[in-house]
Formats: C-alpha cells, structure tokens, sequence
C-alpha cells in the first residue's frame, strides 16, 4: 500500500507528479494556510505532509497525528515548526535550502534599490498625473554605489547579497554569531564586525538571519536609534527579527531613512501606520516568489517526503536524531 501524504496547498503538476509515483495524494486545492484544527484533521492516517512557512505544528499537533513520520516544509525558513517536538515524536523535518538562495538576494536588492530611490513613490506620483515638469529637485533618493552595506546574517542568502554589492563599489560590514571562513569572506571583501558597529556604521542595514529566540526584536528602538539618520533597513528574512512599532517610532522620527520590508511581525497583518508611511517599500512576503524557483523549491520538497517515507535519508533531512536508516 502506498502511504498517505497531505500537500495544504495546490502545487505545480512537475513537482505533485513525484510524489503521486510513489504516494496516495490528498492535495488542498487553494493557496492559504490551514487552520490548526484542520490540518489535525487531514492528517489522521498521513505518513507525510509537504506544507509552507504558514502552517503550524507544534506540540498540539505532532501529539494528535501519530502515523506522521515527515513534515517537509517548502521553504527554507522552519520557525513554524517545533522541530524539538517534531524530534521528540519522531518525526522528520525537511527544508529548501539553497534553490531560493539568489532569487531572495534579488529581491533584497530589489527592495533596497526601490527604497533608495523613491521608485514607488515615483511611479504613484506618474500614475496620478502629478507630473508636469521635469524638475532637478524631485525625489531625491540617496546614493547606494560606494556606500556601506552591512549584513546581520552571513549565510547562503547573505552571502549571495553582498556578491551583487560588488558591482556597486560598496564596503561590506557582516555580523553573525560566528566569524565566516576566509574564503566566504575574501570572495565578497566582507569585514566581520559586531553588531554595534555594523548598525553606526552601515549605510543600508540588510537582515538575514533565521528567526531563533535569540534573534526576535534583534532590531529594536536601541539599534534603530544607533543607526545613521541616512540609513535604510531592509527585512527579507523574518517579521520578529525587527520590533514593528519601534520601527514605526524610528521612520516617523527620522532616526533612520527608509525601510525596505517583505516580512512583517505578525503578517499578513500590518502594522497601521506604516501603511501611511511614504518612507517604506513593502511586499507581501516574495522573496523566492518566481516560477523558476517555487518550481525547484517545491520538487526539492516533493523529493524529501518520498525519500523520507520510501526508508531513504531526505537529503534536507534538519533533525537527524530521527533518522534510523
Ligand atoms: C520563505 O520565507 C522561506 O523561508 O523559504
């Protein structure tokens, strides 16, 4: 008998077709999460599960679905996953790492250069017929070649951010709990410093770092007060990782110059008053949001579960202790 897989939202034929080869497929036709309750629900009888970064499981649920032995997330970020409660039940969890690595970078750098240089305030302004003339002192950005840019983060995605900085001429400051290797470091001309100098110091401030306990609010009202007037945050990673309000607080002020976000504390809901703020380019959380790559990420994550459930190691297997190959 082929065991039993959920997938909570509907995905590409390519990648569904991998999994339907070897499992009995439950797809959910609709692009949303799925609330506790029922994800509990669909998952009695399931061996496995091909889910993304909105869908919880915690103690409630691994407690409540005792045939389940793989959660394979198609993302690379985990944080909705209790992956110690996934272990304690063992049951494995997978990730995506590396495919969505440079279309994130992209769109950091997307939200960095919009943000610079006013481009979505340019283009309201287009649409709404205010333009009349040319004018030599209409939205003045601020410069980003051979400027500094400092990265909280310098793994996959960070690493691939500062590789474009390069062709702006920029100095590049990273802080990370842990010094990278020469090599990762003299390929991008990185200088690792802490944490209090990368925020006085850089001109654009960009994060990417997982969200853990230890890093919720990494940005608050005492880094944003430590940053220059000029400098611009952008956010690509996690919501938590910058303390909302104080950032409202630091826009609304001055303190800093610009924000660039495609995460948000508790998103898909908003805080208010940024969406007043002519200050922030914002996007509904699309990092790796292209064809090419939502394709790669989730035959990566099809190629997990059925690996997981046809008695092989998942090559993005997170929590080893599981695994009894
Ligand atoms: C998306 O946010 C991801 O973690 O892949």
């Amino acid at each position: 008998m082929k065991p039993k897989v959920l997938i909570t939202r509907t995905i590409p034929k390519e990648a569904l077709e991998i999994v339907q080869r070897s499992c009995e497929v439950e797809l959910l036709k609709r692009d949303r999460s799925t609330p506790k309750r029922e994800l509990i629900r669909r998952l009695q009888g399931k061996e496995g599960v091909i889910s993304f970064a909105s869908d919880i499981f915690d103690e409630e649920v691994f407690s409540q679905v005792p045939h389940l032995k793989i959660v394979s997330t198609v993302a690379v970020g985990y944080d909705n996953i209790d992956v110690q409660a996934a272990t304690r039940h063992k049951v494995m969890v997978t990730n995506t790492p590396g495919v969505l690595t440079d279309t994130t970078a992209d769109l950091t750098w997307a939200l960095l250069l919009a943000t610079a240089r006013r481009i979505v305030e340019g283009d309201h302004f287009v649409r709404a017929g205010k333009w009349k003339h040319w004018m030599f002192m209409l939205l003045l950005g601020h410069d980003i070649h051979h400027k500094t840019l400092g990265i909280v983060g310098f793994g996959r995605i960070g690493q691939a951010v500062a590789r474009r900085a390069k062709g702006f001429d920029m100095r590049i400051l990273y802080t990370d709990l842990f010094q990278a290797d020469k090599a990762a470091e003299e390929a991008v001309n990185a200088t690792y410093v802490d944490k209090e100098t990368l925020l006085k110091e850089s001109d654009f401030v960009c994060l990417h770092t997982p969200l853990t306990p230890e890093t919720i609010h990494f940005i608050g009202e005492k880094e944003l007060k430590m940053m220059k007037k000029t400098a611009i945050l952008v956010n690509a990673a996690r919501g938590p990782v910058v303390d909302e309000k104080a950032l409202v607080k630091a826009l609304r002020q001055g303190w800093i110059a610009g924000a660039g976000l495609d995460v948000f504390e508790k998103e898909p809901k908003i805080e208010r008053r940024l969406l007043s703020l002519k200050n922030v380019v914002m996007a509904p959380h699309i990092g790796s949001a292209t064809m090419e790559t939502r394709i790669k990420m989730v035959s990566m994550a099809a190629e997990n579960c059925v690996a997981g459930l046809m008695g092989k190691r998942p090559p993005n297997l997170l929590n080893p202790e599981v695994w009894q190959g």
